[in-house]
């Protein structure tokens, strides 16, 4: 049997953890809304305090799961419209998506840091119809000529861009409104009093701390992501489906009504304008 992976992650590559440490305990529960035997089975090979470190919430699993399933969504709409498409997934980490709405006929490429995609290659070699680059997804030069101009293009950035500065998220959707006419960008954020806990460091456990999140966004304000390219044709908010329990219930109100749909977190499509003919 081979050895547990111990990986040497800190500040924002960590998060990856976290995040894959939400979907397993979401997807172990008799009640999940999230099925993901690949995100427990990978939570079982890595020598990693999980437990310890981010706690085991099914509040913030079942968050976690309705956010993995508004881009689920998105990419399976997209697979089914483009099946022979490129589902690029930026700051992929150790998401496990590919193994929950691969159709076996798309393409997919992993873009993230060097330490994130030595984790992965180790842990999930990829496929013949997956690639991982070690890049800045900020860096267009350094990974946009690696998708195939012949096939349909959905980018995802899973929660990557609250890691960024606000003017880079808005040069990285003005750079693929450029590059992917045609294309659309799915992304989500946090809203400002998120980030602003982060910032202050308040969102933490007895042994971790959430690195801070420069970039924030109030579910209102998603219209003025138009502003970052006359190339970005449409605006769509993604909106999650039904959920279990007391946040079951009060999810209809937190999505209508002020102030809470306003100020939550989003999940939204960005379309980029098709080339002219
Ligand atoms: C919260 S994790 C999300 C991982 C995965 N998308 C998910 O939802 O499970 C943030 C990811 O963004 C990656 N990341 C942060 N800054 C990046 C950058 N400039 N370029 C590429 N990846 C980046 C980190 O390495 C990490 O894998």
């Amino acid at each position: 049997m081979s050895s547990a992976a111990r990986p040497d992650l800190a500040a924002v590559p960590e998060t990856m953890l976290w995040t894959l440490w939400q979907r397993a305990v979401e997807a172990r529960r008799p009640d999940a809304l999230l099925h993901d035997p690949k995100a427990v089975e990978l939570v079982d090979r890595i020598d990693y305090p999980f437990a310890e470190r981010f706690g085991t919430s099914g509040f913030q699993s079942q968050l976690q799961a309705l956010r993995v399933g508004c881009f689920d969504r998105e990419v399976s709409d997209f697979l089914a419209r483009e099946p022979r498409g490129t589902v690029v997934c930026l700051g992929e980490g150790l998401e496990t998506q590919y193994w929950r709405v691969d159709n076996g006929r798309a393409h997919w490429l992993t873009v993230d840091l060097p330490e994130a995609v030595a984790l992965r290659e180790e842990l999930l070699p990829p496929g013949p119809r997956q690639r991982y680059l070690a890049a800045d997804a900020t860096d267009l030069a350094a990974w946009a000529d690696e998708v195939d101009r012949d096939r349909a293009v959905l980018i995802t950035a899973e929660g990557l861009l609250m890691y960024l500065p606000p003017d880079r998220v808005k040069a990285l959707i003005a750079d693929c409104a450029d590059r992917f006419p045609g294309g659309s960008l799915v992304l989500d954020a946090v809203p400002r009093w998120f980030a602003r806990l982060t910032r202050t460091g308040r969102m933490r456990t007895a042994t971790y701390q959430a690195p801070a999140m420069p970039w924030a966004m109030d579910a209102r304000e998603r219209d003025k992501l138009r502003t970052a390219s006359p190339a970005v044709a449409a605006v769509r908010d993604v909106r999650p489906a039904a959920a279990r329990g007391l946040l079951g219930a009060l999810l209809p109100f937190a999505l209508t009504a002020p102030p809470l749909a306003t100020r939550r977190p989003s999940v939204t499509v960005l379309d980029f304008a098709a080339p002219a003919r």
